[in-house]
């Protein structure tokens, strides 16, 4: 795919506080579903999207991500000693060719903004993506490709939003829309986690974002909040003053996997789907239903 998104921003320098203790000395970006971790499905959906450049803002305690991206030669050795082709292409398929990785470090878990604005010497004055890789979203096409072609059509900062539960809103950047066509609204507004009270919708932006790098003078010129973290929705708040922001209702189901709820739903549905699992996990979770 030719796509004029050639970048995108993986922040995975969190604490994944929510999954202690897994996370004490594991990334959150790599929990599995099923047989992939997080980081890997997020990535697929980038290059399937046409991205080349992968920047990692990463974190101590990350190292296990630039390991599953690296060759690992001693275990493609054995792998093809031992005859088994089929896991030997699927390992050397993870990262193709034309695509390079980066890795920059955020010392400090500032907030997302902070770890946003690490990656402005390599992102350059070019439109960038940011994937979230704990939020995973099953689209076809993916949900950042639906996003492109957005971004490529109304050469505008894309922000990927869906319907939150009203009780919901304090968890999210919660937007405030003139009307949706075809999916599309212009952004007038932008809030970081408000009360339900205050909320100015149920729309919610999930983890996907197309931003033109006007974003990183917004992001350089603000302060901590009370939480002493720079907050990305914050940049884009005042970006909004200068540039016009658009909202995609994208197709697709989104899961948080940041959290534990959402991450279960993740893995039962995957492993419905995967074709070496589905059969006996589908016979699996009848008798366990008719068990109970
Ligand atoms: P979250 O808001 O889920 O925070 O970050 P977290 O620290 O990972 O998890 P909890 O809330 O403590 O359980 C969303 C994404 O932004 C990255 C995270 O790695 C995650 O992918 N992030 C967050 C950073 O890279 N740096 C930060 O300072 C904060």
């Amino acid at each position: 795919m030719n796509s004029t998104i050639k970048k995108a921003v993986f922040p995975v320098a969190g604490l994944g506080t929510r999954f202690l203790p897994v996370t004490k000395a594991n990334p959150k970006e790599m929990l599995p579903i099923v047989d992939k971790p997080l980081i890997q499905y997020a990535v697929e959906e980038a290059v399937a999207a046409g991205i080349q450049d992968l920047v990692f803002v990463t974190g101590r305690g990350k190292r296990a991500i630039e390991d599953h991206f690296d060759k690992t030669y001693e275990l493609e050795v054995t792998l093809e000693a031992r005859g088994r082709h089929r896991m030997l292409t699927s390992m050397r398929g993870i990262l193709p060719e034309e695509v390079s990785c980066i890795y920059i470090r955020q010392p400090e878990p500032l907030g997302l903004g902070d770890a946003v604005l690490r990656a402005r010497s390599i992102i350059g004055n070019e439109p960038f993506a940011v994937i979230l890789a704990d939020d995973l979203i099953d689209a076809a096409p993916g949900c950042i490709a639906q996003m492109i072609d957005v971004h490529e059509r109304h050469g505008a900062s894309v922000l990927a939003v869906e319907s939150i539960p009203p009780t919901d809103t304090d968890k999210y950047g919660v937007i405030e829309s003139g009307d949706f066509a075809n999916g599309i609204a212009r952004i007038d507004a932008i809030v970081e986690k408000p009360s339900p009270a205050s909320a100015p919708s149920n729309l919610g932006v999930v983890g996907r974002y197309i931003l033109t790098p006007g974003i990183f003078d917004q992001l350089a010129d603000l302060g901590r909040d009370d939480n002493g973290e720079i907050q990305l929705t914050d940049g884009i708040a005042r970006l909004l003053a200068h540039e016009r922001v658009l909202a995609l209702e994208f197709t697709g189901q989104r899961y948080d996997c940041g959290d534990k709820l959402g991450f279960l739903k993740a893995t039962v549905e995957y492993a419905i789907k995967h074709p070496e699992l589905k059969d006996e996990f589908l016979d699996y979770l009848a008798k366990w239903h008719t068990r109970r």
